[in-house]
């Protein structure tokens, strides 16, 4: 059987973690790609997480590289390329810098890799989804953003600590942009299928979905720079899906066309995750107060990709 490819754009933390997080889950073989200047990093990192194989016992090819010909064949490409948040950035103020990165990429990525399924990292989300789309002329089923996977995941560890239970046992929603406007919904939140607001006072849950919101800030003040661990791992959660053809249901960033009453955005939804990328949406039920935080979380991602056409007409 052909192993998968699965090549990560960037180096750094994300990507580094990807290619970790990738390699010893067995979905094929790593190409860590760099820009010229940094190429060292992507092949010493390469070269060191290969020497751990015989340690952690998996079989994957991983290289390092500068060169979008060995791009070629990928069947998942996950682009984590940009600048991170410094303390007190907000993910938007990442958008002059990184809008220039993720085009240039996703312009090379198309070339090198026309079939593959784009899982985009870099900040901010949902507007750099539209960027990649955009540059890349993929369909809308070949381009997913990373978000939710890593917005529930913290929504369901704080949950977790508060319970003092397995964090397996904990299965949560949320919706919308990956900003401060994202969406959890304790309303779909259950723990071993028992409703939480059964299990947890409701200032508690209210606590937790803040702490979600802002968990990304939380991190960025502690240590100066933005978390890796998790933002990596939520995108080999979306590799996973796709490479195995899992149909699993991810909260992701992908492209509505009047789902949610959103059109011609990608925003964070529940979609089913496979071979084909997004394979489709999934509409929930939602009541009057969630409806309108989705409104205003997809307004404000509008605001980001209005940002986005103004600095380059031609992904208007
Ligand atoms: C975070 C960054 C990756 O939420 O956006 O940690």
């Amino acid at each position: 059987m052909r192993r998968a490819k699965i090549s990560v754009i960037g180096a750094g933390n994300v990507g580094a973690s990807c290619a970790v997080w990738a390699a010893a889950k067995e979905l094929g073989d790593v190409v860590l790609v760099e820009i010229p200047h940094s190429v060292g990093v992507a092949q010493g990192k390469a070269l060191d997480l290969f020497c751990a194989s015989p340690m952690e016992r998996f079989d994957a090819n991983i290289t390092g590289t500068s060169d979008y010909k060995d791009v070629e064949g990928s069947d998942v490409v996950i682009v984590t390329a940009g600048i991170p948040r410094k303390p007190g950035m907000s993910r938007d103020d990442l958008i002059a810098t990184n809008v220039k990165i993720v085009k240039s990429v996703s312009e090379q990525v198309a070339q090198a890799a026309p079939n593959a399924i784009m899982i985009i990292v870099s900040n901010p989300l949902d507007a750099m989804v539209y960027t990649a789309w955009k540059a890349s002329g993929f369909p809308t089923n070949q381009i997913v953003g990373q978000a939710g996977c890593l917005d529930v995941a913290r929504f369901r560890a704080f949950l977790a600590m508060e319970l003092d239970v397995s964090v397996e046992d904990i299965q949560a929603l949320l919706l919308g942009g990956h900003g401060d406007d994202m969406v959890p919904l304790p309303r779909y939140t259950s723990v071993h299928g028992i409703p939480v607001s059964q299990l947890l006072p409701e200032e508690t849950i209210n606590a937790c979905v803040e702490r979600a919101k802002a968990g990304g800030g939380e991190i960025v003040k502690m240590m100066g720079t933005s978390a890796y661990y998790a933002p990596a791992s939520g995108s080999v959660q979306m590799a996973e899906a796709i490479i195995k053809d899992k149909k699993r249901i991810l909260p992701c960033a992908a492209y509505c066309d009047g789902e949610y009453g959103i059109d011609g955005l990608f925003v964070g939804v529940p979609c089913v995750l496979g071979k084909n990328g997004v394979e489709r949406v999934v509409q929930i039920e939602l009541n009057e107060g969630e409806q309108a935080m989705m409104d205003a979380s997809a307004s404000h991602v509008a605001d980001l990709v209005n940002t986005v056409k103004k600095t380059f007409p031609e992904l208007g």
